[in-house]
This record gives structure tokens, C-alpha cells and sequence, in this order.
């Protein structure tokens, strides 16, 4: 897997293959919503989806909301009940410290570690960056290059021939940490709905933030310069979360939340076609 960074908020991730074919596939681990220094992220399952994606190999993509990072000095939201005691000398450096040592493991599959609005928060209301902070240490600790993306950005994935070729176009991967409430009913269709006009160019879009998960493939009738008509499919999928809610009092709880979906997905990039007309899409399936 080679990372290319084409603007800021554009990267290129290319897998090299002999030959393609029909059977040719590469999967990613894509998470988000971890909200890790949260007392209910499940950490159980976060090791066992990292786990497998570095037996795997698998690139690992976060897209937002790592931390959870709520219970800062200037932060409304923040509980006593909520701070775990490892936590209570410097906080925002103890999270930091905290994720690094978890990660370090991981940390050379880790290829895009994307901005959340929890990330966002913390560097409006308290001046630092949480996951420049992490990346700078875990590179320093494994020499791993994990490109930091802001909330909202694109990632082509392409298959390239031993002498760096291309077999076909690449796959457009159009993300965002994810906007707005959290859509109990719609479970993120609307929001999907607008991005498809939003991003035409998108083949498929991934977003987290609303801890629901939905795969929408949208069928569309395309047609190519030289006149051939074609159909194709916008696949918009929302991600799950690794926060749990078991509670029974509290502010969810009041607000009438539901359990979230838990865990991640794997994103398998497929080949579909011959080699006149081959075109990459991908398939999606949950971690759990
Ligand atoms: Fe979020």
C-alpha cells in the first residue's frame, strides 16, 4: 500500500497487484466514533477489529471522534461521575498519552486519521490538537506516516500494475466526520440523499458521527464522453460506533436515545467487468 497526499484534503492510497480480475479484492478497516477515553467505548472490540486488520494487513482508516475528550475545564458537558481517576492529573495529555500506548501497535497500518467534531471542540474551546498531538508521538515511537485529514475529504483508492500502471479509474471516496443531529427515524438517509447531489463524483461516501449504521447504494443513470450509456451505483454508508449506552439515567438517556450499532466496517474494493470496461466498486461488511 503506497499514500500519496494530493492536496489537503485529498489522498491517494494505491495497491499494487500483479493482475486483476474479477477475484482481485483489498479491504480496508474503517472505523469512527470510537470515543476511546469514554467509560463506554468498548475497547474490547476495538483490539479485536485492530487486531484483525493488522493480521490482515488491512489499511485502517479513523474518520472522527477518536476521542471523546468531553470532560475538560471549559467543556458544559463534562460529568465528575464520567472522568475515569487515571485521567484527573493533566487531562487532555493523559488521553493523548493513553491512545498512543493503545495504538502503538496498530500505528503502521493506521493510513488516515480524520477529525471529528469532538476533536474540533476541544481545539475551539482549549487550544490543542488532540490527534496532531497522537500522530506526532506515534511517529516518533514507530516511524509509522498516518496522514492527519480534516473533517470533510476524499480518498482515492486505486489498483496500480507492477510498473505503476493503472488498470482502471480509481475508486472516489468522498467522507465527513458527519453533521447535524443524530436522525433516529432516517437513520442518516436524508443527510445521504443531499450528499448525493452534493457529490456527484463520489462513488462511494462514508460518514459516522449519528452512531447509526445505513448503506444506501443509490442507482444512477450515467453516460460516458464517447456517448456509451452505463448505470452505476452511489453507495452512501453510515458507520458504526464503539460507545456504548447501557444507562439508565442521564443525559442519552433523557434525550431518549437508542443503543447505537456497534463496531466497524471492512471495506472490500472489487473489480467489476472485463478489462475493456473494468470498474472498481466496493462491498461492505460490519466488524463486529
Ligand atoms: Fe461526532
Amino acid at each position: 500500500m503506497q499514500l500519496e497526499r494530493i492536496s489537503e484534503g485529498v489522498v491517494r492510497l494505491s495497491h499494487t497487484v500483479d493482475k486483476m480480475s474479477s477475484a482481485t479484492t483489498s479491504t480496508m478497516l474503517v472505523m469512527s466514533d470510537q470515543h476511546f477515553d469514554s467509560k463506554q467505548c468498548d475497547r474490547k472490540s476495538l483490539k479485536k477489529h485492530l487486531d484483525q486488520a493488522l493480521e490482515a494487513d488491512c489499511p485502517i482508516i479513523f474518520l472522527g471522534d477518536w476521542f471523546d475528550a468531553m470532560q475538560g475545564r471549559n467543556d458544559r458537558r463534562a460529568a465528575k461521575s464520567s472522568i475515569k481517576a487515571s485521567y484527573l492529573n493533566s487531562y487532555f495529555d493523559d488521553i493523548v498519552d493513553e491512545t498512543v500506548e493503545f495504538l502503538e501497535p496498530y500505528a503502521k497500518n493506521i493510513a488516515i486519521w480524520a477529525w471529528g467534531n469532538h476533536e474540533s471542540s476541544v481545539f475551539r474551546n482549549n487550544e490543542t490538537r488532540l490527534i496532531t498531538r497522537a500522530i506526532e508521538l506515534l511517529r516518533l515511537r514507530s516511524g509509522s506516516t498516518i496522514y492527519e485529514m480534516p473533517y470533510r475529504g476524499w480518498i482515492l483508492y486505486r489498483y496500480l500494475r507492477p510498473d505503476g500502471k493503472t488498470f482502471c479509474q480509481a475508486l472516489k471516496i468522498a467522507y465527513t466526520h458527519g453533521d447535524g443531529g443524530n436522525a433516529p427515524v432516517t437513520r442518516g438517509a436524508i443527510k445521504s440523499a443531499r450528499r448525493a447531489v452534493m457529490y456527484p463524483d463520489a462513488d462511494l461516501f462514508l460518514s459516522g458521527h449519528i452512531h447509526s449504521q445505513l448503506e444506501m447504494p443509490i442507482p444512477r443513470f450515467r453516460i460516458s464522453e464517447r456517448g456509451r450509456e452505463y448505470q452505476d451505483e452511489q453507495v452512501h454508508v453510515q458507520l458504526p460506533t464503539y460507545i456504548t449506552l447501557n444507562k439508565h439515567d442521564g443525559w442519552e438517556v433523557e434525550k431518549g436515545f437508542g443503543p447505537p450499532n456497534a463496531g466497524g466496517l471492512w471495506v472490500d474494493i472489487c473489480l467489476n467487468g472485463d478489462a475493456s470496461n473494468a470498474r472498481l466498486y466496493a462491498d461492505v461488511r460490519r466488524a463486529r
